[in-house]
């Protein structure tokens, strides 16, 4: 079943320094005709060089951001001019993991309040309920009721995105689009990040779309990749295929490009078989 549906989407940005005397004409497109689906229970790769469009893809379907020309489909339906109040239900439905989750914390927030405010905006008025829900989230990415009243400052990056992660899964959603989320964590930090992602995953019944550098996590985790350049998809294919069978010359370039941080990767680069 198709949960979420591009259909054509494009993105067009006044492209801000070109016109003379600083007025904006239209740049070339950040989104290209781009059409894509994540289906129920699959996580989706998106790769990609930085500034081929990835972000500006997943805010569209989100509905962060107008599309240019195009549709989003949810569930079948067209959501696309769908106003606040309709999209409500749908929000809830679909959140996002940012690249980094610090970031986009108020600095002066306890990991309670936090991981509160998603409750908080869907109505939850009841403080116990609310406590409730957080302890289980929590302990749900491996973090206990001891890091209920932690600053964001006093967790480190792997806790940090840990807690994004319960930001997002708190209303119990059925699509998390994930844009670079591990970027900032180290090697090791990032497998254990992944595999946390796996059993949310099957115990929640979640759906992925992955946005990544990361060609290592695709091979393994991703059922589905999408390859995008300049806007536009380039080759879509199986996960573990796309490692072996890459056709497209650009993604054979990304799949080259892959640095080897670890021996076993380096045996993986030159097989192209994931150990
Ligand atoms: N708000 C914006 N205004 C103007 N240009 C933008 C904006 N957001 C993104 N872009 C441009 O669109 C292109 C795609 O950006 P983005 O979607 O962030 O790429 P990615 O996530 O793949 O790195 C880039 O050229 C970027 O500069
Ligand atoms: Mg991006």
């Amino acid at each position: 079943m198709k949960l979420l549906e591009a259909v054509d989407l494009t993105k067009v940005y006044a492209d801000r320094a070109s016109g003379p005397f600083g007025r904006s004409r239209p740049g070339p497109p950040a989104v290209d005709g781009v059409s894509l689906e994540l289906r129920r229970g699959e996580t989706l790769g998106l790769i990609g060089e930085s500034g081929c469009g990835k972000s500006t893809l997943a805010r569209m379907l989100l509905r962060l951001e107008p599309p240019t020309s195009g549709r989003v489909l949810y569930r079948g339906s067209d959501i696309t001019d769908w106003k606040f109040g309709r999209m409500r239900r749908v929000r809830s439905r679909m959140q996002l993991v940012f690249q980094s989750s610090a970031a986009s914390f108020n600095p002066s927030f306890t990991v309670e309040r936090i991981v509160a405010e998603p409750l908080r905006n869907a109505g939850v008025k009841s403080a116990a309920e609310r406590r409730l829900r957080i302890l289980e989230t929590l302990e749900s990415v491996g973090l206990g009721a001891a890091y209920l009243d932690r600053l964001p400052a006093e967790l480190s990056g792997g806790q940090q995105q840990r807690v994004g992660i319960a930001r997002a899964i708190v209303l119990r959603p059925e699509i998390l689009i994930l844009d670079e989320p591990f970027s900032s964590l180290d090697f090791s930090l990032r497998r254990q990040a992944m595999e946390l992602l796996a059993g949310l995953k099957e115990q929640l019944g979640l759906s992925y779309l992955f946005i990544t550098h990361d060609l290592s996590i695709v091979g393994r985790f991703c059922d589905r990749a999408a390859v995008m350049r300049r806007g536009r998809i380039v080759e879509q294919r199986p996960g573990a295929e796309l490692m072996n069978e890459a056709s497209h010359p650009y993604t054979r370039m990304l799949l080259d490009s892959i640095p080897a941080r670890h021996p076993a990767d380096r045996t993986y680069r030159l097989d192209r078989t994931y150990k």
